[in-house]
């Protein structure tokens, strides 16, 4: 029997190869204008798991993009894995600050991946991740290594919140029915340093307006003399925080899941350089709520940030103006037993309550989701561990992301089975940003690690 290293072996170019022509489609769900290319990279998707052995192939039909649904059912009575990935990518912006074109993947050596990696929008969220599942599936299914049966849902739209698949889940409980949700959409330590993410943060996502005059004003005739909804807007940001950089929004920490002195002990276990880390984004120190460490703050305590601000005259030179409107996006991520939905309330009216009567405040909540965590104790994360130990030869640590995939949450709730997070990306892999990539050796650790996942999770159900 050809084991997976000697399967990986043979096949890996053929593996980068077909991972290239996949990220090559700018699949982006945010903005319309790339509609046709989301749809081609759905389809590209379903020819993928044809080819890797599922004998059911679907493209789901939603009020929005399209999931991918194929399954490879052996025996009724063998457990079943269902695996869950997206197809959608995040824009590319800002496109000047690449240093090769995001859909023109090109395979380059970096400090931390001298086996190079693929540069591409996508290659490590979540193209490349959820393709070592189709690779992962190939392998077992030619070679008669697949011990259990398995079905793909691959969705088009979790960099917009979801939506559809929402939707689809609680209107297809059965086809979905599943032991164990497995996902490659997070990260891991470092290459050294395996690890499983136990838990995700939710999110609230919101967008304000500050509405001052009823129309742009000379700032010398009427300054001072009215609110400037920009200045208003940045103090009404500023307030969002107190001295310590807790949040003063009245009620968001009431739910907050406060852990243990041993749960946070256990935590600090983890290996983490803070010179490294501040190396790593070239700032002289870290910031953030007193009373937590670094780790802490990025991922069991609740945040709010601005991802955007604007209003007025950004243009080039000097225009004296008050303008009539300014703006932001705000984020919130939560922590386990926050409701996304109360916090999106209790932020709308806090907000709403702190400006000034000169001005008006509409508040419009955006997506959002809730966070989640998976215990250590199930057999899916005794699996996982299992597989890590034996293609790592190192016991993965278990950890907690700060980053979000809100429909981990809705999963439990609707298909009432747990999600394994297993994540090969690295920190540095610069998702969402300008040069995301997707290490070589990520790509195909996770390829190779995938199928004892199965073995175990059979052997152990
Ligand atoms: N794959 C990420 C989430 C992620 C990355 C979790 C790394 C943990 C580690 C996902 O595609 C994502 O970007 N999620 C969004 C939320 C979504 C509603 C837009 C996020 O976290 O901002
Ligand atoms: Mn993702
Ligand atoms: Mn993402």
């Amino acid at each position: 029997m050809q084991t997976i290293q000697q399967y990986i072996s043979e096949h890996k170019d053929r593996f980068i190869n077909e991972l290239i022509d996949l990220l090559k489609i700018p699949s982006i769900s945010a903005d319309t204008a790339y509609s046709q290319d989301v749809l081609n990279t759905a389809d590209a998707v379903m020819d993928s798991l044809k080819k890797a052995g599922c004998d059911t192939i679907e493209l789901c039909e939603t009020p929005g993009y399209p999931i991918v649904y194929g399954e490879k059912i052996i025996d009724k009575n063998l457990p079943t894995v269902l695996v869950y990935g997206h197809y959608d990518v995040q824009p590319a912006d800002p496109i000047d600050l690449w240093t090769s074109p995001p859909f023109e993947p090109v395979i380059k050596k970096t400090d931390i991946h001298p086996e190079g990696a693929i540069f591409a929008r996508g290659a490590c969220d979540d193209k490349g991740q959820m393709y070592m599942h189709v690779k992962a599936l190939e392998y077992m299914t030619t070679t008669g290594n697949l011990p259990c049966n398995v079905k793909f849902m691959i969705e088009g739209e979790e960099e917009v919140g979801s939506e559809s698949l929402a939707w689809f889940v609680p209107r297809n409980k059965k086809k979905l029915a599943n032991d164990v949700i497995l996902i490659s959409d997070t990260g891991m330590i470092a290459n050294d340093i395996p690890s499983i993410t136990t838990g995700l943060r939710g999110l609230s996502y919101v967008e304000v307006e500050i509405t001052g005059p009823n129309r742009d004003l000379h700032s010398g005739l009427y300054g001072g003399a009215v609110a400037n909804p920009i200045n208003i807007l940045s103090k009404m940001i500023a307030s969002l925080h107190d001295e310590n950089n807790h949040i003063t929004i009245p009620g968001f920490y009431d739910k907050v899941e406060e852990l243990s002195k041993e749960e946070r002990n256990e935590m600090a276990k983890a290996p983490f350089s803070i010179s490294a880390y501040k190396d790593a984004l070239n700032i002289n120190d870290v910031y953030g709520e007193n009373g937590y460490t670094t780790n802490e703050r990025n991922s069991i305590r609740p945040t709010l940030d601005v991802n955007g601000i604007w209003g007025g005259y950004t243009g080039e030179g000097a225009k004296t103006v008050i303008a009539s409107k300014a703006y932001a996006k705000i984020s919130m991520r939560l922590v386990p037993n926050q409701n996304w939905e109360e916090i999106t309330e209790l932020f709308k009216n806090h907000f709403e309550n702190i400006a000034p009567d000169s001005v008006t405040v509409k508040v419009t909540p955006h997506h959002g989701g809730q966070g989640y965590v998976t215990p250590t104790n199930s057999v899916g994360y005794q699996a996982a561990s299992k597989a890590y130990n034996e293609t790592f030869g190192v016991l993965p640590i278990p950890q907690r992301s700060g980053g979000s995939i809100p429909i981990v949450a809705l999963f439990e709730q609707e298909l009432k089975s747990k999600t394994i997070l297993m994540g090969f990306g690295l920190n540095s892999d610069a998702i969402h940003s300008p040069d995301e990539h997707f290490g070589i050796w990520n790509y195909l650790k996770g390829i190779e690690t995938i199928p004892y996942f199965y073995k175990y999770f059979t052997e152990l159900h």
